[in-house]
């Protein structure tokens, strides 16, 4: 994807070093930073400089590449995939990587361990960029389907950030966003703030900007009058975590948009791709839900009057706070997944049908 007119992915391998875009800087500094350590990915994960569940994932296979450079010992690489996997809770693509990633390199004890692990983890890049295109072109009917109705500009409401910047190119929820923008299918977004990280603001406006696609920003509980109004045509997510039986883990906030799009007839979509599929737990009370810092919703951060970046506090300071990451909507307000396979029903009939 672009920006500032140039073509980046969010996560490469260079020269023996893991390079991401520190997305803690974002939207005011554009800053490439060097992962150099499987610690630095670790930290990398857990403070948010790359998020999103596909890229934690990539970023925990690249972590392992670091490994193997650091101290290529078998009890050391199972140390460090287990770091790697409680760096994050929820996102289940964080295991799934490392386990993937483990399957080729557990008890190989060659020279060759370093291309295997190398080779492993671009192939996990690039298949989430081919299932992130994929879930695009499927996405893209839908829009087509609502756009050849209404001969109008399509809007649509997303939460948080799914977009490119959270995967590794297109991004899962954005992807079809960027098919119907590139076919001229005239599209505007609704960007949720997204609170208390501002992934929405910060991020999915800044891409969708960089990609020359109109969108509005909106504070989290705007998204309920919109759709009453009728402006919102539709609604697409991302997940971190979806069992098999269509419930959908995602940043908190999603399930009231969810609600909202219920009572409102607004199709509420979810944009994955298999990696975020959880088939072991049965029931969403077992998904940990991440509980981040307090000091993420009583501080903001922004750039000053002189342009340098500056944190406030802006609670009472005895007031408490709590802060959970993420959400659980429950299938039946789930109009359907979108994945690189097709779209189908949020439920365990539906996606076995695409994934036997
Ligand atoms: O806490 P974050 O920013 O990592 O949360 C990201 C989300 O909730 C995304 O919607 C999700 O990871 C899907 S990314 C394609």
């Amino acid at each position: 994807m672009i920006i500032e007119g140039k073509e980046y992915r969010t996560i490469w391998f260079e020269n023996n070093v893991v390079k991401i875009i520190d997305q803690t800087k974002l939207p005011h500094q554009f800053i490439i930073k060097d992962l150099k350590t499987v610690n630095d990915a670790i930290n990398a994960i857990k403070v948010m400089e790359v998020r999103g569940a596909p890229l934690i994932g990539a970023t925990a296979a690249y972590g392992l590449v670091l490994a193997i450079i650091e101290n290529n010992d078998q009890s050391f690489l199972k140390k460090s995939a287990e770091n790697l996997i409680s760096s994050r809770p929820t996102a289940i693509n964080l295991k799934w990587a490392v386990d993937r990633m483990m399957n080729k390199l557990s008890g190989v004890n060659s020279e060759k361990i370093f291309e295997i692990a190398l080779n492993e983890a671009k192939e996990i890049c690039e298949e989430d960029i081919k299932f992130c295109l994929n879930i695009g072109l499927n996405g893209l009917k839908i829009i087509e389907e609502i756009y050849n109705k209404k001969k109008d500009t399509v809007n649509i409401l997303t939460h948080c950030n799914a977009g490119w910047l959270a995967t590794i190119n297109w991004g899962t929820a954005t992807s079809p966003i960027y098919h119907a923008h590139k076919k001229g299918i005239p599209v505007h977004v609704w960007a949720d703030e997204t609170r208390p990280r501002n992934q929405g603001a910060n991020l999915t406006s800044y891409e969708l900007n960089e990609e020359g696609i109109k969108n509005t920003i909106i504070a989290d509980n705007t998204g309920g009058i919109l759709m009453q109004r009728g402006e919102v045509d539709m609604c697409i997510v991302g997940t971190d975590r979806t069992l098999s039986n269509g419930d959908v883990c995602n940043k908190v906030g999603t399930y009231l948009k969810a609600l909202a799009a219920n009572d409102n007839n607004v199709p509420f979509y979810v944009a994955l791709p298999s990696s975020t599929i959880d088939w072991s737990i049965k029931d969403h009370k077992d998904i940990p839900i991440e509980e981040r810092n307090s000091h993420e919703l009583s501080h903001v951060e922004g750039l000053d009057e002189k342009g340098n970046i500056k944190k406030i506090q802006i609670y009472p300071k005895k007031s408490k706070s709590k802060n959970l990451a993420f959400d659980v909507t429950p299938a039946k307000y789930v109009t359907g997944l979108i994945t690189e396979k097709g779209v189908c029903e949020a439920s365990e009939k539906g996606l076995k049908e695409l994934f036997k």
